[in-house]
Protein backbone atom coordinates (compact mmCIF):
# COMPACT_ATOMS: atom_id res chain seq x y z
CA UNK A 1 0.00 0.00 0.00
CA UNK A 2 1.32 3.71 -1.33
CA UNK A 3 1.11 6.57 1.46
CA UNK A 4 0.01 8.78 -1.38
CA UNK A 5 -0.67 8.38 -5.06
CA UNK A 6 -1.73 10.98 -7.19
CA UNK A 7 -2.67 10.96 -10.61
CA UNK A 8 -2.75 14.22 -13.15
CA UNK A 9 -3.40 16.09 -10.21
CA UNK A 10 -4.32 19.88 -11.35
CA UNK A 11 -5.84 22.92 -9.88
CA UNK A 12 -6.89 25.91 -11.74
CA UNK A 13 -8.26 29.13 -10.49
CA UNK A 14 -10.24 31.00 -13.75
CA UNK A 15 -8.08 29.91 -16.61
CA UNK A 16 -4.99 30.20 -14.57
CA UNK A 17 -3.18 26.70 -13.77
CA UNK A 18 -1.56 26.33 -10.87
CA UNK A 19 -0.98 22.64 -10.51
CA UNK A 20 -0.16 21.41 -14.04
CA UNK A 21 -0.52 17.67 -13.61
CA UNK A 22 1.17 15.96 -10.90
CA UNK A 23 1.45 12.12 -10.73
CA UNK A 24 3.73 10.68 -8.01
CA UNK A 25 4.14 8.01 -5.36
CA UNK A 26 5.07 8.22 -2.14
CA UNK A 27 6.00 4.71 0.02
CA UNK A 28 4.98 4.61 3.47
CA UNK A 29 7.71 5.51 6.06
CA UNK A 30 9.55 7.80 3.87
CA UNK A 31 9.65 11.56 4.41
CA UNK A 32 9.55 12.91 1.23
CA UNK A 33 10.14 16.66 0.80
CA UNK A 34 8.08 18.85 -2.01
CA UNK A 35 10.83 21.57 -2.67
CA UNK A 36 10.13 24.89 -4.53
CA UNK A 37 10.26 28.85 -4.66
CA UNK A 38 7.14 30.89 -3.40
CA UNK A 39 4.40 30.03 -5.82
CA UNK A 40 5.29 27.27 -7.69
CA UNK A 41 1.72 26.01 -6.04
CA UNK A 42 3.24 23.46 -3.34
CA UNK A 43 0.86 24.57 -0.87
CA UNK A 44 -2.05 24.24 -3.38
CA UNK A 45 -0.91 20.50 -4.04
CA UNK A 46 -0.55 19.62 -0.41
CA UNK A 47 -4.52 21.77 -0.15
CA UNK A 48 -5.67 19.00 -2.47
CA UNK A 49 -4.33 15.90 -0.62
CA UNK A 50 -5.55 17.24 2.67
CA UNK A 51 -8.90 18.44 1.25
CA UNK A 52 -8.83 21.67 2.13
CA UNK A 53 -9.64 22.19 -1.46
CA UNK A 54 -11.19 20.69 -4.79
CA UNK A 55 -8.73 19.37 -7.40
CA UNK A 56 -9.95 20.27 -10.49
CA UNK A 57 -8.84 17.27 -12.10
CA UNK A 58 -7.19 14.11 -11.78
CA UNK A 59 -6.98 11.40 -8.91
CA UNK A 60 -4.96 10.50 -5.47
CA UNK A 61 -4.91 8.22 -3.20
CA UNK A 62 -3.92 8.13 0.73
CA UNK A 63 -2.94 5.39 2.81
CA UNK A 64 -4.90 2.97 -0.21
CA UNK A 65 -7.96 5.23 0.46
CA UNK A 66 -9.87 7.06 -2.73
CA UNK A 67 -8.89 10.89 -1.50
CA UNK A 68 -11.96 13.01 -1.45
CA UNK A 69 -14.49 13.94 0.80
CA UNK A 70 -14.88 11.00 2.48
CA UNK A 71 -11.33 11.02 3.65
CA UNK A 72 -10.06 8.94 6.94
CA UNK A 73 -9.09 11.82 8.79
CA UNK A 74 -8.19 9.45 11.74
CA UNK A 75 -5.16 8.21 10.36
CA UNK A 76 -3.85 11.62 8.38
CA UNK A 77 -2.50 14.56 10.46
CA UNK A 78 -2.37 18.08 8.70
CA UNK A 79 -0.68 21.38 9.51
CA UNK A 80 -1.45 23.67 6.86
CA UNK A 81 0.65 27.00 5.41
CA UNK A 82 -1.27 29.26 7.90
CA UNK A 83 -2.46 28.83 11.33
CA UNK A 84 -5.67 27.54 12.06
CA UNK A 85 -6.22 28.78 15.43
CA UNK A 86 -8.69 30.11 17.77
CA UNK A 87 -7.46 33.34 19.83
CA UNK A 88 -9.67 32.15 23.05
CA UNK A 89 -8.63 28.48 23.37
CA UNK A 90 -5.12 27.48 25.61
CA UNK A 91 -2.52 25.50 23.77
CA UNK A 92 -4.02 22.41 26.02
CA UNK A 93 -8.01 22.86 24.82
CA UNK A 94 -6.65 23.36 21.45
CA UNK A 95 -5.37 19.69 21.25
CA UNK A 96 -8.00 18.01 22.74
CA UNK A 97 -10.50 20.31 20.34
CA UNK A 98 -8.51 18.88 17.40
CA UNK A 99 -8.16 15.46 18.48
CA UNK A 100 -11.75 15.52 19.36
CA UNK A 101 -12.46 16.35 15.46
CA UNK A 102 -10.09 13.63 14.28
CA UNK A 103 -12.46 11.42 16.01
CA UNK A 104 -9.62 10.08 18.49
CA UNK A 105 -9.82 12.60 21.75
CA UNK A 106 -6.57 12.42 23.53
CA UNK A 107 -6.45 12.35 27.13
CA UNK A 108 -4.65 15.65 29.08
CA UNK A 109 -1.80 13.72 29.26
CA UNK A 110 -1.40 12.70 25.63
CA UNK A 111 -1.89 16.52 24.85
CA UNK A 112 0.85 17.37 27.21
CA UNK A 113 3.42 14.76 25.96
CA UNK A 114 2.65 16.02 22.17
CA UNK A 115 3.41 20.00 23.51
CA UNK A 116 6.83 18.61 25.01
CA UNK A 117 7.67 17.49 21.92
CA UNK A 118 7.27 20.38 19.77
CA UNK A 119 8.69 22.58 23.00
CA UNK A 120 5.44 24.26 24.28
CA UNK A 121 4.70 22.31 27.40
CA UNK A 122 5.74 25.42 29.64
CA UNK A 123 2.86 26.98 27.81
CA UNK A 124 0.08 24.47 27.80
CA UNK A 125 -2.23 26.87 29.79
CA UNK A 126 -1.76 30.35 27.80
CA UNK A 127 -4.28 31.54 25.26
CA UNK A 128 -3.06 31.51 21.31
CA UNK A 129 -4.03 34.64 20.79
CA UNK A 130 -0.46 35.73 23.01
CA UNK A 131 1.50 32.59 21.13
CA UNK A 132 4.28 34.28 18.83
CA UNK A 133 4.47 32.96 15.18
CA UNK A 134 6.68 30.43 15.76
CA UNK A 135 5.05 29.26 18.81
CA UNK A 136 2.12 29.02 16.72
CA UNK A 137 3.89 27.33 14.21
CA UNK A 138 4.35 24.54 16.78
CA UNK A 139 1.02 24.40 17.59
CA UNK A 140 -0.14 23.57 14.22
CA UNK A 141 2.54 20.90 14.45
CA UNK A 142 0.99 19.53 17.56
CA UNK A 143 -2.22 19.56 16.12
CA UNK A 144 -1.30 17.84 13.27
CA UNK A 145 0.54 14.57 15.20
CA UNK A 146 -2.18 14.37 18.45
CA UNK A 147 -4.03 11.74 17.21
CA UNK A 148 -0.99 9.66 16.13
CA UNK A 149 -1.51 9.77 12.49
CA UNK A 150 -0.20 7.53 9.97
CA UNK A 151 0.52 10.08 7.22
CA UNK A 152 1.48 13.78 8.12
CA UNK A 153 1.04 16.80 6.12
CA UNK A 154 3.10 19.63 7.13
CA UNK A 155 2.92 22.74 4.72
CA UNK A 156 6.84 24.52 5.65
CA UNK A 157 6.91 23.37 9.26
CA UNK A 158 9.84 25.37 9.75
CA UNK A 159 9.65 28.66 7.98
CA UNK A 160 10.04 31.50 10.37
CA UNK A 161 11.25 29.79 12.98
CA UNK A 162 14.78 30.66 14.50
CA UNK A 163 17.46 27.98 14.67
CA UNK A 164 16.98 26.13 17.80
CA UNK A 165 13.36 25.68 17.16
CA UNK A 166 14.38 24.58 13.51
CA UNK A 167 16.55 21.71 14.83
CA UNK A 168 13.79 20.59 17.12
CA UNK A 169 11.25 20.78 14.74
CA UNK A 170 13.46 18.35 12.36
CA UNK A 171 14.31 16.31 14.79
CA UNK A 172 10.67 15.64 15.69
CA UNK A 173 10.16 14.78 12.11
CA UNK A 174 12.71 12.46 12.39
CA UNK A 175 11.10 10.90 15.30
CA UNK A 176 7.84 10.66 13.67
CA UNK A 177 9.66 8.47 10.51
CA UNK A 178 11.41 6.20 13.13
CA UNK A 179 8.09 5.49 14.53
CA UNK A 180 7.29 4.44 11.13
CA UNK A 181 4.85 7.59 10.25
CA UNK A 182 4.77 8.94 6.72
CA UNK A 183 5.78 12.73 6.18
CA UNK A 184 5.00 14.60 3.56
CA UNK A 185 6.85 18.27 3.49
CA UNK A 186 7.28 21.08 1.61
CA UNK A 187 9.81 23.70 2.20
CA UNK A 188 11.94 25.97 -0.24
CA UNK A 189 15.07 25.27 2.21
CA UNK A 190 17.32 23.14 0.22
CA UNK A 191 19.04 22.49 2.73
CA UNK A 192 16.27 21.40 5.22
CA UNK A 193 15.34 18.59 2.59
CA UNK A 194 18.62 17.27 1.93
CA UNK A 195 19.19 16.55 5.68
CA UNK A 196 15.52 15.45 6.16
CA UNK A 197 13.73 13.73 3.43
CA UNK A 198 14.38 10.60 1.69
CA UNK A 199 13.22 11.47 -1.54
CA UNK A 200 11.89 14.82 -2.89
CA UNK A 201 10.37 16.26 -6.18
CA UNK A 202 11.42 19.79 -7.12
CA UNK A 203 8.53 21.91 -8.18
CA UNK A 204 8.51 24.63 -10.99
CA UNK A 205 5.50 26.58 -11.72
CA UNK A 206 3.47 23.54 -10.84
CA UNK A 207 5.22 21.21 -12.54
CA UNK A 208 7.32 18.73 -10.91
CA UNK A 209 10.78 19.13 -13.10
CA UNK A 210 12.75 16.33 -11.19
CA UNK A 211 12.21 13.76 -8.40
CA UNK A 212 14.16 10.78 -7.17
CA UNK A 213 16.21 10.23 -3.46
CA UNK A 214 18.65 13.30 -3.24
CA UNK A 215 21.67 10.53 -4.08
CA UNK A 216 19.41 10.34 -7.95
CA UNK A 217 19.38 13.88 -8.14
CA UNK A 218 23.26 14.65 -7.48
CA UNK A 219 23.62 11.88 -9.82
CA UNK A 220 21.62 13.21 -12.44
CA UNK A 221 23.32 16.55 -12.48
CA UNK A 222 26.60 15.35 -11.72
CA UNK A 223 26.61 14.58 -15.70
CA UNK A 224 28.24 18.28 -16.15
CA UNK A 225 31.46 19.09 -14.54
CA UNK A 226 32.34 22.58 -15.44
CA UNK A 227 36.27 22.64 -15.43
CA UNK A 228 38.80 25.48 -15.76
CA UNK A 229 42.64 24.61 -16.54
CA UNK A 230 45.59 27.54 -16.66
CA UNK A 231 48.39 26.01 -18.70
CA UNK A 232 51.43 27.23 -20.72
CA UNK A 233 51.42 29.23 -23.99
CA UNK A 234 50.18 26.71 -26.91
CA UNK A 235 52.28 26.75 -30.02
CA UNK A 236 51.24 27.85 -32.73
CA UNK A 237 51.46 24.88 -34.84
CA UNK A 238 49.28 23.00 -32.15
CA UNK A 239 46.68 25.65 -31.91
CA UNK A 240 44.31 24.02 -34.65
CA UNK A 241 44.08 20.52 -33.80
CA UNK A 242 43.92 21.43 -30.17
CA UNK A 243 41.14 24.09 -30.28
CA UNK A 244 39.06 21.38 -32.28
CA UNK A 245 39.89 18.56 -29.96
CA UNK A 246 38.19 20.63 -26.98
CA UNK A 247 35.45 21.93 -28.96
CA UNK A 248 34.40 17.82 -29.76
CA UNK A 249 35.20 17.49 -26.04
CA UNK A 250 32.49 19.39 -24.15
CA UNK A 251 30.35 22.32 -24.21
CA UNK A 252 31.00 26.40 -23.35
CA UNK A 253 33.88 26.45 -24.28
CA UNK A 254 35.97 29.56 -23.23
CA UNK A 255 39.62 30.66 -24.47
CA UNK A 256 41.41 33.08 -23.08
CA UNK A 257 45.00 33.67 -22.99
CA UNK A 258 46.45 31.11 -20.88
CA UNK A 259 43.02 29.89 -19.31
CA UNK A 260 40.20 27.35 -20.73
CA UNK A 261 36.91 26.96 -19.49
CA UNK A 262 34.39 23.98 -20.28
CA UNK A 263 31.68 22.07 -19.36
CA UNK A 264 32.09 18.33 -19.93
CA UNK A 265 30.16 15.03 -18.93
CA UNK A 266 32.87 13.02 -17.25
CA UNK A 267 36.02 12.71 -15.07
CA UNK A 268 37.27 10.53 -17.94
CA UNK A 269 37.46 13.81 -20.13
CA UNK A 270 39.34 15.57 -17.77
CA UNK A 271 42.11 13.19 -18.05
CA UNK A 272 41.87 13.06 -21.87
CA UNK A 273 41.73 16.37 -21.73
CA UNK A 274 44.80 16.78 -19.66
CA UNK A 275 46.75 14.26 -21.89
CA UNK A 276 45.68 16.31 -25.31
CA UNK A 277 46.85 19.12 -23.58
CA UNK A 278 50.27 17.32 -23.00
CA UNK A 279 50.53 15.77 -26.45
CA UNK A 280 50.54 19.30 -27.52
CA UNK A 281 53.69 20.35 -25.43
CA UNK A 282 51.29 22.36 -23.40
CA UNK A 283 52.25 22.33 -19.46
CA UNK A 284 49.36 22.67 -16.55
CA UNK A 285 49.55 24.94 -14.04
CA UNK A 286 46.32 24.19 -12.64
CA UNK A 287 43.26 22.57 -12.82
CA UNK A 288 40.08 23.95 -11.37
CA UNK A 289 36.90 21.42 -11.25
CA UNK A 290 33.61 22.40 -10.08
CA UNK A 291 30.34 20.40 -9.46
CA UNK A 292 27.00 21.75 -8.91
CA UNK A 293 26.08 22.10 -5.92
CA UNK A 294 22.51 21.16 -4.80
CA UNK A 295 21.85 25.04 -4.44
CA UNK A 296 22.76 25.09 -8.38
CA UNK A 297 20.75 22.42 -9.55
CA UNK A 298 17.57 24.33 -7.92
CA UNK A 299 18.08 27.45 -8.87
CA UNK A 300 19.20 26.02 -12.70
CA UNK A 301 15.91 24.37 -12.87
N1 LIG B 1 -7.34 30.79 -4.04
C1 LIG B 1 -6.52 31.21 -5.01
N2 LIG B 1 -6.97 31.92 -6.05
C2 LIG B 1 -6.15 32.33 -7.04
N3 LIG B 1 -4.84 32.07 -7.08
C3 LIG B 1 -4.31 31.38 -6.06
C4 LIG B 1 -5.11 30.90 -4.97
N4 LIG B 1 -4.32 30.22 -4.13
C5 LIG B 1 -3.08 30.28 -4.65
N5 LIG B 1 -3.05 30.97 -5.80
C6 LIG B 1 -1.88 31.23 -6.64
O1 LIG B 1 -1.27 30.00 -6.95
C7 LIG B 1 0.15 30.13 -7.01
C8 LIG B 1 0.79 29.09 -6.14
O2 LIG B 1 0.49 29.37 -4.78
P1 LIG B 1 0.92 28.38 -3.61
O3 LIG B 1 0.41 27.02 -3.89
O4 LIG B 1 0.53 29.00 -2.33
O5 LIG B 1 2.52 28.37 -3.77
P2 LIG B 1 3.65 27.91 -2.74
O6 LIG B 1 3.00 27.22 -1.59
O7 LIG B 1 4.55 27.04 -3.54
O8 LIG B 1 4.36 29.16 -2.31
C9 LIG B 1 0.46 31.56 -6.58
O9 LIG B 1 0.71 32.31 -7.74
C10 LIG B 1 -0.82 32.02 -5.91
O10 LIG B 1 -0.99 33.39 -6.07
MG1 LIG C 1 3.07 27.58 0.44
Amino acid sequence: MKAIETKQLRKSYGKTEIVKGISLTVEQGEIFGFLGRNGAGKSTFINMLTGIIHPTSGSFSLLGMEGGDNMAKKYIGVMPDYANLYGSLTAMAHLKYFSALSGKPAAKAVCMEVLQQVGLDEHYNKKTAKFSFGMKKKLGIAQAIIHDPELVFLDEPTSGLDAESVLHIQRLIRDLQKRGKTIFMTSHNLNEVEKLCTRIAILKEGRIVQSGSMDELRAAFRSTINVNIKHSPIPASQQESLHQWLEEAGSNLELNDGEITITVESEQKISEMIRAFQQCRVEIYRVHVKEPSLEDIFLEL
